[in-house]
């Protein structure tokens, strides 16, 4: 997708994500109450929106308008607006927010800058992410044709690389789940086929740092399906950067139906096994399935 950005305007979009994802980390982590409360629920019970979350984004959101005014916003959390500029940018300001409710230290703040329409999928494309892990304290980067990195406090920045896995019996793959029940026995569905064909499975509970393994080589690849697009914008191109790949079933563009990412040695295999398990989920759940 064509863009309209230079090398120096990427590089500033850059700072300012580094900047308001890590302002946004110290936010969540320094102030999670103690007895976290539930603030309300969305798709269903288990889908548990804090406080927190509101917060973090409306800190990025401000510090965002404040610089750049005339960029869109989309995040997870209530409050978008259109862009008058040609970047928009896609906000989670904690993914992973059930690891955050249970204090289990996976979770990610993730800002992307990103043209196009982030509201369908294959009409836009994300130009620059940072995903912070807080309590790790690890910020994973990426700029387009800048390289993804990894930093950690004082010590020097790593230019990330994913696997050169191409045996897909040998993979660690990565998934998630949604909140919905009949999304999730869908899921079950799915992964019941793609297991015996790859060495194991890894649930974190973060959609952002799950794709971040795999530009690390953490993962060999991942794969979900009903994601949004701000728990993926920012760590697709962490991914992408790194020399993977990310893209939807069959090699279209990633979006809710799925995303699949993996080093390009590795995608092949692991599309015809999710599309073969994607079918008999599809069979056995009937019309209607999610
Ligand atoms: C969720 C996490 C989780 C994934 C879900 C996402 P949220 O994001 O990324 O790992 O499996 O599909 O919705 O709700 O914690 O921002």
């Amino acid at each position: 997708m064509s863009h309209g950005l230079s090398v120096g305007e990427l590089e500033e979009l850059e700072r300012l994500a580094v900047e308001v994802a890590s302002e946004a980390g110290q936010l969540i982590v320094e102030q999670r109450p103690a007895g976290l409360g539930v603030e309300k629920t969305k798709s269903s019970a288990t889908d548990v929106v804090t406080v927190m979350d509101q917060r973090a984004q409306d800190l990025i959101r401000a510090r965002l308008r404040a610089a750049r005014p005339d960029d869109g916003f989309l995040g997870e959390e209530e409050g978008g607006a259109a862009a008058t500029s040609e970047v928009t940018w896609v906000v989670d300001p904690i993914d992973g927010t059930v690891n955050y409710l249970y204090g289990i230290p996976a979770y990610a703040v993730s800002v992307a800058a990103v043209v196009g329409d982030p509201t369908t999928p294959g009409q836009w494309q994300p130009v620059v992410g940072a995903v912070v892990d807080p309590v790790g304290g690890v910020l994973f980067r990426a700029r387009l044709g800048g390289g993804a990195w990894s930093s950690a406090g004082d010590r020097a920045a790593v230019r990330l690389a994913v696997t050169e896995q191409s045996e897909l019996s040998q993979a660690l793959v990565g998934t998630g789940f949604g909140y919905e029940a009949s999304v999730r026995r869908w899921q079950a569905l799915v992964l019941l086929r793609v297991l015996g064909e790859i060495r194991d499975i890894r649930r974190f509970g973060s959609a952002a740092l799950d794709l971040c393994h795999v530009a690390t080589g953490t993962l060999d690849a991942y794969f979900e399906r009903g994601l949004n697009p701000w728990d993926l914008a920012a760590a697709w191109l962490v991914v992408t950067e790194a020399g993977g790949q990310v893209t939807g079933l069959g090699g279209g563009a990633p979006g809710s139906a799925m995303v699949v990412a993996a080093a390009p040695s590795l995608l092949p295999s692991l599309h015809t096994v999710l599309s073969d398990a994607v079918s008999a989920a599809d069979a056995d759940t009937g019309p209607g399935q999610p």
